[in-house]
């Protein structure tokens, strides 16, 4: 869970500091290393003694006891934690925070620090509401801050509303469900997967090309899902317009031949999925000038070959280049379900993401995406996601296939060795 994980509490001031103790009792129960900061007002409300009793350390107050030299200094301290909890911050911390002030420890602390940051606001109900407060909040939940609360309830003032400090228990689930979250992202780590994504384009002559409406959405949410869970990801796109997904080295072609050279470059990998449209067919030879009109008003014949089929190609390469998870896609607009199924037998992949996409569904180019998953074994109908989710749903079931294999991988390894 969070065993070992360390924790830097910064303790603000207000009536609600007390339960920065319980939430310090509840983190160490489930294993968290802690050290404390309490800053000048904090310490009007609960004592260094009983927050030292309670972790076990010294407790930090002042900027200049960390300047000893048998002391760690405050940047050590600041990067020693796995998280900076504040608990409570006050809106005077929370205005400090937003304008990267460091005039004391605890604001020193939290701007010097490289790893994520939670606090728990209390204060106040007009304090907490008041326009300084919201921006305030706005500029931190934009740099990445996790906000824990505040809780409606009467408050020590005797007025009612938003600014009570969440309770120990609820601090605490979010501090586990933060290091749980985080755990679970990087289950991919050290595993490569290349996803070829967006049309190809095939020029006719030096103005024209053959081409398809492929926008490249669902490539980029499935890279950035896979991205998000810790792999290294090599995403090889054809020309679209798109944003560049988040995380990932990302390889831009033209043509179906430059693509299938820059999969086969960036083998050997965990996986590969192939979201791209690649286009069916390329001239023969393009033109190496601007095709005339011939004036008759016919159209020339275009002498047309077909493009070499990067899934099909990669799905029959043998061990060690073969991915082990090899995904395609498949575009359909009549029986979704059994076309894909023979797509999936016929290019030797192990999955197929089979989508209609009749004009009815207005899928393509959409933002939007209703597929069935094919594997060997099932045909899955997923409901109809944002393409961004599909990528997600697709994302976890790849991790879960690929942590499954690496575990039989081990343990046939182990067994080979006559550990078994
Ligand atoms: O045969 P079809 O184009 O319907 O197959 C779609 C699947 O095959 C997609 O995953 C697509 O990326 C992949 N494909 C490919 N190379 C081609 C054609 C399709 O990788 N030349």
């Amino acid at each position: 869970m969070i065993y070992g994980k360390r924790i830097l509490l910064i303790v603000g001031g207000g009536v609600a500091a007390f339960k920065a103790i319980e939430t310090l009792r509840l983190l160490r129960e489930r294993g968290a290393e802690i050290r404390c900061v309490l800053t000048k007002a904090g310490g009007e409300f609960v004592t260094p003694l009983s927050l030292g009793a309670l972790s076990g350390s010294k407790v930090h107050q002042d900027l200049f006891d960390l300047t000893a030299e048998a002391e760690m200094g405050h940047i050590q301290l600041s990067r020693w934690s796995d998280l900076v909890l504040v608990v409570p911050a006050t809106a005077d911390f929370m205005a400090k925070m937003a304008q990267g002030r460091a005039d004391d420890l605890a604001s020193t602390l939290v701007l010097a620090t490289d790893k994520p940051v939670m606090i728990a606001p209390a204060m106040n109900v007009r304090m907490w509401e008041h326009p300084a407060t919201r921006r305030n909040l706005e500029i931190l939940r934009r740099d990445n801050v996790k906000v824990v609360g505040p809780n409606a309830g009467e408050m020590a003032c005797g007025e009612y509303g938003y600014g009570r400090l969440s309770e120990p228990e609820e601090i605490a689930k979010a501090v586990v469900g933060h290091f749980l979250r985080r755990s679970r992202a990087q289950r991919l780590k050290g595993m490569r997967i290349v996803v070829t994504s967006g049309p190809t384009r095939e020029s006719i002559d030096p103005v024209r090309y053959i081409s398809n409406h492929s926008s490249g959405k669902q490539g980029v949410a499935v890279a950035e899902a896979l991205a998000r869970r810790g792999a290294e990801v090599i995403f090889v796109t054809g020309p679209a317009e798109f944003d560049s997904p988040e995380g990932c080295h990302v390889e831009r072609v033209t043509t179906a031949e430059e693509m299938l050279r820059a999969v086969m470059d960036a083998l050997p990998a965990e996986a590969m999925v192939a979201a791209a449209a690649v286009a069916d067919w390329r001239m023969e030879r393009p033109g190496e000038n601007k095709m005339k009109k011939d004036g008759q008003g016919g159209a020339q014949m275009l002498r047309l070959v077909e493009n070499p089929d990067i899934l099909a190609r990669v799905s029959a390469l043998g061990p060690p280049l073969r991915p082990k998870l090899v995904v395609g896609f498949a575009a359909e607009t009549t029986d979704v379900v059994n076309y894909a199924r023979a797509k999936r037998a016929r290019k030797g992949c192990d999955w197929i993401v089979a989508n209609d996409v009749s004009p009815a569904t207005g899928i393509m180019g959409g933002d939007e995406n209703a597929v069935v998953l094919v594997t060997a074994e099932d045909e899955e109908p997923w409901p109809r996601l944002s393409k961004r989710e599909v990528g997600d749903r697709l994302a976890e079931r790849m991790t879960s296939a690929l942590i499954g294999a690496a575990r039989a991988e081990a343990a046939a390894a182990l067994e080979k060795d006559g550990f078994a």
